[in-house]
């Protein structure tokens, strides 16, 4: 089986963090969310993978995964340009893809059990194709599954205005070479782009076998600052551990405390789950469960508490941070006027002084 990544579209709600890179490597938990999707193919034994890039930064995606190695996979990168759809992405995989079966994740999605047990069941079954179903509450932001009164899947909806179902589709899709005939003959959506749910009712509408699996725990699809925020904390809840590596003075470290080399906690209290890259500083301050900070940060004379800080920030004076995005290289710093609760969304190499 191959592994198709998409590491494209313009990532709009996630303005400003979004001009300066992809959505798709916004740290949580220190590591970008596309990171944990590749993760996620190697446990299903995949190791032949394409990543699909788009107009934003390409080349910080090449440059981050490189040949793959460091992963323990090999990566084919396959230019996709302006965002023309998700079905337009797979169509570009055709000779990638050859005769294989193979499975497209989106590099912005998140399961927390993974996807291994729905892969064994697509091979077991062998399904020309199969989704993955999550309930939600408002499904008309996604793609929707129709089903007959014996629970068979007859129609997939990108978007509905009056979903039949509150079944959304994950961004995980299960597929076999017979979905490029069906993308060939795509017209674009409403929204102009080939739509991936179009192209698996092609497969429906010819009599094809398409399967679905319903999943079971948590899945995010992290468009926008608030999902970054949610997953960074189940990320930080699920897989933190114990692991002191900083050097550490006058401080009180409790829980789940991940701080690596380099850094320094100065007269400080660390309550976890907490991640802390390498070579930050954190002095006089208090940072609180569910943050990650990125390398070479630093937190002085600050409360900090469910926050993502990525690298090079420097929170200072800042009586408290909370539920915030802190983008590369930017500074939030707090003079004089204290009392005030801040909620911040900062872009790459902003400044915020109050
Ligand atoms: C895309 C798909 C949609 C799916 C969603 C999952 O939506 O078109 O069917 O439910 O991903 O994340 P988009 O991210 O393009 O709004």
């Amino acid at each position: 089986m191959k592994g198709v990544i998409l590491h494209g579209g313009s990532g709009t709600r996630l303005k400003p963090l979004t001009y300066s890179g992809p959505k798709q490597l916004i740290p949580v938990g220190n590591k970008p969310v596309s990171e944990y999707v590749l993760e996620d193919l190697v446990v299903c034994g995949v190791t032949d993978v394409a990543i699909i890039l788009g107009e934003t930064y390409p080349e910080l995606v090449r440059q981050y995964y490189g040949d793959g190695s460091k992963f323990g996979v090999k990566i084919t990168y396959l230019l996709q340009g302006k965002p023309m759809g998700i079905a337009h992405a797979v169509g570009i995989c055709k000779d990638f893809v050859g005769r294989d079966e193979f499975v497209v994740y989106l590099g912005d999605n998140l399961l927390q059990r993974g996807i291994s047990e729905y892969v064994s069941e697509f091979r077991k079954a062998k399904y020309e194709a199969m989704v993955l179903l999550k309930e939600v509450d408002d499904p008309t932001r996604y793609g929707v599954a129709q089903f007959d009164g014996s629970k068979r899947l007859i129609r997939l909806i990108e978007k509905p205005k009056h979903p039949p179902s509150h079944d959304a589709v994950v961004g995980v899709y299960l597929l076999r070479s017979s979905i490029f005939d069906s993308i060939s003959s795509l017209k674009p959506s409403w929204r102009g782009e080939l739509e991936i749910t179009d192209a698996i009712q092609g497969l429906i509408d010819r009599g094809l076998p398409v399967g679905y699996s319903r999943v079971e725990g948590w899945w995010f699809d992290t468009g926008k600052k608030d999902d970054i925020l949610a997953v960074n904390a189940l990320i930080l809840d699920e897989k933190c551990g114990y692991e002191l590596e900083a050097e550490t003075v006058e401080s009180k470290v409790e829980g789940r405390v991940q701080a690596k080399k380099g850094t320094k906690i100065i007269n400080s209290t660390v309550r976890g789950p907490v991640a802390i890259a390498e070579d930050c500083i954190i002095q006089n301050s208090f940072v609180g469960p569910h943050t990650s900070i990125g390398r070479s940060s630093s937190v002085i004379d600050s409360n900090v508490e469910h926050c993502v800080l990525m690298e090079g920030v420097r929170i200072e004076g800042v009586e408290r941070l909370e539920d915030s995005l802190v983008g590369k290289n930017s500074k939030v710093i707090q003079s004089g006027r204290k009392g005030h609760s801040l909620q911040l969304h900062v872009g790459d190499f902003s400044e915020v002084v109050l």
